[in-house]
């Protein structure tokens, strides 16, 4: 029993040790990262990896798909709506959270140039969902046909593609035509875009595919997608006929972190590690700023499973460290 203590102890110091190393070194009153990137082998489980691509830097476009996480409310690539809040608009320039989004922090780390074709509500394949109407909600794989329609001008190896889905479709899993066990069609229809615009006309060379499909949950048929989607990677990486560099990143590690604490860590509220006050939504939906939190600079989400704009910042330094930690 005593020494079963003390292991516990030892460790738990060690685990405040080991995150006090990876806390960027500002006020403790703003919003930090508390967690490291988890980086793998392309070989291995789904985990963050930069397989070629270059410093963030080098990038001056970077066109961006999604859903409500990635999207600016513009659907065409044309430049953003400011990120500000016009009350009683809870929608900050039609984001639905209070600032500007992770990717845009991305861009502007970069300084390039954001073409934003990520819409609200989207999901892969609307074919999919028998019973849905998605009349007005572009899915990833129109998304997608409209860029290459349009194709707006960009240096092909100064571009940097962004594909962000699979929240939607694992929150609608249920609607699927043939079951949740088919998410794992909709990661074929992913890796079946990157390589249509890595092919002519676009001949696309640098992707980050991310991915946060639980939220913070998980399940077989979720975990089934992420797989799937990670191991056709490795895939395409192994095939001569392919040319392409790409990133994985999975918000996973830092959902897990401020929503459910390390393992033997039930006590302490993780949230408070990354300077967040609340790890709740601060408005209880996108409709009205009536009821909103006092202190949202500090709240994980801004409505419900949407990220306050405190948590799009770290979003993107969360990219950033995957980018230059994760390579292999
Ligand atoms: C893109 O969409 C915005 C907003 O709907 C619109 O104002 C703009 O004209 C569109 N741009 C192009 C190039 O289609
Ligand atoms: C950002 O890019 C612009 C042109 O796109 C350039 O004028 C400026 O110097 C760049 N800034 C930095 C910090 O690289
Ligand atoms: C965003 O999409 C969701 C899901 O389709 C929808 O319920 C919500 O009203 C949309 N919000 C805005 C501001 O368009
Ligand atoms: C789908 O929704 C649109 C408007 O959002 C409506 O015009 C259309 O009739 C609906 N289609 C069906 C089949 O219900």
């Amino acid at each position: 029993m005593t020494r079963f203590a003390i292991t516990l102890f030892v460790a738990t110091r060690f685990w405040a040790i080991s995150a006090l190393t990876v806390v960027s070194p500002r006020q403790t009153t703003d919003v930090h990262l508390a967690v490291a990137p988890n980086c793998g082998s392309l070989s291995g489980p789904p985990a963050d990896i930069n397989y070629g691509l270059k410093p963030l830097s080098s990038y001056s476009t970077i066109v961006a798909f999604g859903d409500s996480y990635t999207s600016g409310s513009t659907f065409n690539g044309s430049t953003l709506p400011l990120p500000i809040l016009s009350p009683p608009d809870p929608n900050a320039g039609g984001r639905i959270t209070n600032g500007a989004l992770w990717v845009e922090n991305l861009a502007a780390a970069a300084n390039a140039t954001l073409q934003d074709w990520a819409v609200n509500g989207s999901v892969v394949d609307h074919n999919m969902y028998l019973g849905i109407n998605f009349t007005g909600i572009p899915d990833y794989l129109t998304q997608v046909q409209n860029y290459i329609g349009a194709r707006p001008s960009s240096v092909v190896e100064e571009t940097l593609y962004v594909v962000f889905m699979g929240m939607g479709d694992y929150e609608l899993r249920s609607d699927i035509y043939q079951g949740p066990e088919s998410l794992t069609t909709l990661a074929s229809d992913i890796i079946y875009s990157i390589l249509e615009l890595n092919s002519n006309p676009v001949f696309a060379k640098n992707f980050m595919i991310v991915d946060n499909y639980g939220r913070g949950t998980e399940s077989d048929a979720g975990d089934a997608y992420k797989a799937s989607l990670f191991s056709q990677l490795y895939e395409v990486s192994n095939d001569l006929d392919y040319d392409l560099s790409f990133a994985f990143v999975d918000f996973k590690t830092l959902w897990d972190g401020v929503l459910n604490g390390a393992p033997g860590d039930t006590k302490r509220r993780r949230y408070e590690a990354f300077g967040y006050t609340n790890p709740g939504a601060c408005l209880s939906n996108d409709i009205s700023l009536t009821g909103q939190c006092e202190d949202p600079d500090h709240t994980f989400y801004w409505i419900p499973g949407n990220p306050s704009a405190a948590t799009h910042a770290i979003m993107a330094e969360y990219v950033q460290e995957v980018l230059t930690q994760c390579v292999t």
